[in-house]
């Protein structure tokens, strides 16, 4: 089975991913592949700091691995928080704290908004990039319990008004940013990647 180290330390997003694998990859989180650390996302563009994740990862392991990088972009904010969403409210912000201060930002403004995921991958020492967006809006006030970051707030298009965080991962994913990411990172591993892991 094709084994890959997915370049990120948010349990959440390894489910998710998983979820959306099944069982035609093996993918191992940092913890599970030994790697104890914290990488920085310095960039202004989700490209660059999925690129920076995967870049430390490989240099570390020598291994084919990928890292994704997300934002959530508002238009009537100028698409902030785009690339600061993990550090909107300031450095170590809750998610709790960023949503309030995206709610209070949007007092009186047009409300519609998009998750923009960029995956990473670095098969055979080259980079390949892949990109999923999920349309919607932001709910008035926090809705849910389900899923992490933004989620009680996002009204993904045709998901009957509900947010992220009132669905389950597998709702989630019928709509997401991530799983639209996703899946072009599978056709290209299935394509390209077939005896090479
Ligand atoms: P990063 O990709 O880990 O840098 O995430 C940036 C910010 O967006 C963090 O605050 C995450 O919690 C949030 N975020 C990333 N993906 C999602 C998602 O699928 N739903 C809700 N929030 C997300």
């Amino acid at each position: 089975m094709h084994k890959l180290i997915f370049a990120t330390n948010n349990k959440n997003k390894v489910l998710e991913v998983r979820s959306i694998l099944g069982n035609r990859f093996s993918i191992l989180s940092l913890k599970e592949a030994g790697i104890n650390i914290t990488i920085p996302e310095p960039h202004d563009t989700l490209q660059d700091n999925a690129a920076e994740k995967a870049q430390t990862i490989f240099n570390l392991t020598g291994t084919n691995c990928f890292s994704e990088d997300t934002g959530l972009e508002v238009a009537s904010l100028n698409n902030l928080p785009g690339v600061l969403s993990a550090r909107y409210a300031g450095n170590n912000s809750t998610d709790e704290q960023n949503i309030a201060k995206l709610l209070h930002n949007l007092t009186g403004k047009d409300r519609r908004a998009r998750f923009r995921t960029v995956i990473c991958l670095i098969w055979d020492s080259k980079k390949y990039f892949f990109e999923g967006v999920c349309e919607g809006s932001i709910a008035s006030t926090p809705f849910g319990n389900s899923g992490f970051g933004y989620d009680p707030i996002f009204i993904p298009n045709g998901g009957n008004d509900r947010t992220f965080a009132q669905m389950t991962i597998e709702e989630k994913s019928q709509f997401s940013h991530r799983k639209k990411a996703t899946n072009k990172l599978i056709q290209f591993l299935l394509q390209y990647g077939q005896n090479k892991a």
